[in-house]
């Protein structure tokens, strides 16, 4: 694998979940393939699991790390090409991803969508120009519109904890005080598309994913009805796609409850992390035994392992 980018480049998402679950058993099998090595990790955003289990990923493979917060440690970005720049902007992409391949074998990207303007969000410019200006591998670590790393942990996660054949999975839209990007729910929806399960999406009005991303998938209104005879719940908040970047709904009724979990099939919960206890969901289920919010962060490692031994073994 030269890059991981989406899920689309892992050359088959179940043979990297079982091959990921295959390293959790055995963490250090490969301790030595990324001896003399190193990751850069460049973050424009905050992180506390992608960062962690990232470099914990690496350890395991015997990579070094180098980590910069670019949002505040770094001299600001200049993106645009031709550009005069008399302004805050000190280096250009150019020179600063040429220089980053120098340092490093392989570069990690945090960058959320602004949530300013979609066409620029669409266009992916701070992943899109790293991986045009770097000479290195270029791995996400969460860009404005997709979230790759999460959605293969989802996937692992998922696949340990499924009891039936053809699990019920619902994606639902929940509260949260911030207008938050996409790129989870997008991962997620593409992940879920391509295991064995029914997926449905739970949402309000106005709160439609872009089209690509929903494609055929089945969209309901109803959160309880989504949720009757459900084996995950997976919830997550979205801004809106349509009204780009506007939060629509305000109040608690898709808050994700203990009452809403009797709906379901027993369903085990999931989200990302990081969450807002009592807006996303309630305690009562972050704190039930259904919850897998700590597995799913847990799986991280084993994600971010498989996608560097990927690229390690790509030479
Ligand atoms: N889920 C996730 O990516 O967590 P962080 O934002 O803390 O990295």
């Amino acid at each position: 694998m030269q890059q991981f980018l989406t899920l689309d480049d892992l050359p088959s998402l179940s043979e990297a979940v079982n091959e990921a679950i295959e390293l959790k058993k055995n963490p250090f099998a490969f301790k030595s393939l990324g001896n003399q090595k190193n990751l850069g990790m460049l973050f424009f955003n905050p992180s506390l699991r992608t960062r962690l289990s990232s470099q914990k990923a690496a350890q395991l493979l015997g990579l070094k790390t180098m980590i910069m917060n670019f949002s505040n440690e770094a001299w600001a970005l200049e993106f645009e090409d031709g550009t005069q720049m008399s302004g805050l902007r000190s280096e250009h992409i150019k020179e600063a991803a040429a220089v980053v391949s120098q340092y490093c074998d392989m570069v990690g990207i945090r960058a959320f969508a602004s949530l300013n303007s979609k066409e620029n969000d669409e266009n992916e410019i701070v992943l899109k120009s790293f991986i045009k200006y770097a000479s290195i591998p270029v791995i996400n670590m969460e860009s404005a519109t997709a979230h790759p790393l999460q959605a293969l942990a989802d996937a692992i996660t998922i696949k340990e904890k499924n009891k039936v054949k053809r699990p019920k999975i619902v994606l639902t839209w929940a509260p949260h005080p911030k207008a938050l990007p996409h790129a989870v729910g997008n991962s997620f929806v593409r992940m879920a598309n391509n295991i064995d399960c029914d997926l449905v999406i739970a949402q309000p009005k106005g709160y439609e994913l872009n089209p690509l991303i929903i494609g055929d998938n089945t969209i309901v209104y109803s959160q309880e009805e989504a949720l009757e005879g459900a084996d995950f719940v997976y919830a997550k908040n979205w801004c809106s796609y349509s009204d780009y970047g506007k939060i629509l709904k305000t109040d608690d009724t898709w808050m994700i409850t203990a009452k809403k979990m009797k709906l379901t099939n027993n369903a085990r919960f999931m989200h990302c992390l990081p969450i807002r206890r009592n807006i996303v969901a309630s305690d009562d289920v972050l704190d039930s035994n259904n919850s897998l919010i700590i597995e799913q962060a847990n799986n991280r490692t084993y994600s971010a392992q498989l996608v560097l031994k990927k690229i390690l073994e790509n030479g």
